[in-house]
């Protein structure tokens, strides 16, 4: 496949202001819509499926996210679920911005097989856009954070992403199976309620600082594991991203337990969805480019 690398939209606001405006873009009609291109990605994970919309200096426009379970361990389980999901989220999107979506970057966990990577695309596709982008996660989201040298925490639902990146570009990669869904299976066993019942309480801020003993245990343990994977690279600083970050207290764990700098990224869940669509094109340049890039890390 020809390597072809359209640089990401160079964002026009900081990092921490970028994802504040994201996290309004969810809920929020962001008007006016401008005239000009609009750049949009799709982000199938484990815990949720999230299609973000920007305008060209990459300030998100509309984000919309749904809890789902089509997707397990960075592979798409339910094509079929993923591509019904992906239109509403679309569909959504398009409402609310007043203008039809035609293209889309999508990401991919780094590590899996080809052919998986191919059924994110067939996803995107299945939904009606032209699938502009494939992009490893921490290169999405590395988009946003802008990072030169140091490593990217990816604790998601289903699994953990540690990335090392060295010169702004990913150089190794790691997928521990250990997440978000992993915390809640604890609050679940030791409080005797229902998974839902255990995210419920987990994502709700008044009842966090009760839950942080309990769960103290699995961020530790993550946290050893990131330790481990670390411990032959030159880093100094790790960037948490992905919804588990969002859990106060998590990077001080993270911190104790591997001796480096720890940064928790504000709105932690939209760092990879925001930065997959800084790498789309766009409808104006998508024939310009070939349609696949296909890296692993
Ligand atoms: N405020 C919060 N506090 C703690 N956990 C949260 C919060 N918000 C979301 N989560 C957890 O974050 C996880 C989802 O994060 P994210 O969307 O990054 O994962 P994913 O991309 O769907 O999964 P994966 O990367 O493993 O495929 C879920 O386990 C969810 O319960
Ligand atoms: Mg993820």
């Amino acid at each position: 496949m020809r390597e072809i690398q359209p640089p990401p939209i160079r964002p026009a606001l900081a990092p921490e202001e970028l994802l504040r405006a994201a996290e309004r873009a969810r809920t929020a009609v962001v008007t006016p819509v401008p005239e000009g291109g609009v750049h949009v990605g799709v982000d199938l994970g484990t815990a949720y499926v999230v299609v973000a919309a920007v305008d060209s200096v990459g300030t998100p426009l509309a984000v919309a996210a749904r809890f789902a379970s089509v997707v397990r361990d960075g592979v798409v389980v339910d094509f079929a679920g993923a591509v019904e999901l992906v239109r509403e989220l679309v569909a959504e999107v398009e409402e609310r911005l007043g203008r039809e979506l035609t293209t889309a970057a999508t990401t991919y966990p780094p590590g899996v097989a080809v052919s998986e990577v191919r059924a994110c695309r067939y996803v995107v596709e299945g939904a009606g856009l032209v699938c502009t982008r494939l992009v490893d996660e921490p290169t999405a989201a590395n988009a946003v954070l802008g990072i030169r040298d140091g490593a990217v925490v990816d604790v998601g639902g289903g699994t953990t992403g540690i990335a090392v990146l060295a010169d702004g570009e990913v150089c190794a990669v790691e997928d521990e199976a250990t997440g978000g869904t992993h915390v809640s299976l604890v609050i679940a066993g030791h409080h005797g309620v229902s998974l839902e019942e255990a995210e419920a309480r987990k994502t709700d801020p008044g009842q966090q600082p009760g839950l942080l003993g309990v769960i103290r245990p699995v961020f530790d343990k993550i946290a050893t594991i990131v330790a481990r994977h670390l411990a032959d690279h030159d880093v100094d600083t790790i960037h948490l991203v992905g919804g588990t970050a969002a859990f106060p207290g998590i990077g001080e764990v993270m911190a104790a337990r591997t001796g480096l700098t720890v940064e928790v990224s504000p709105h932690p869940l939209l760092v990879t969805p925001l930065g997959v669509a800084l790498h789309d094109p766009g409808a104006a340049a998508a024939h310009l480019h070939e349609p696949l890039e296909i890296r692993h890390g």
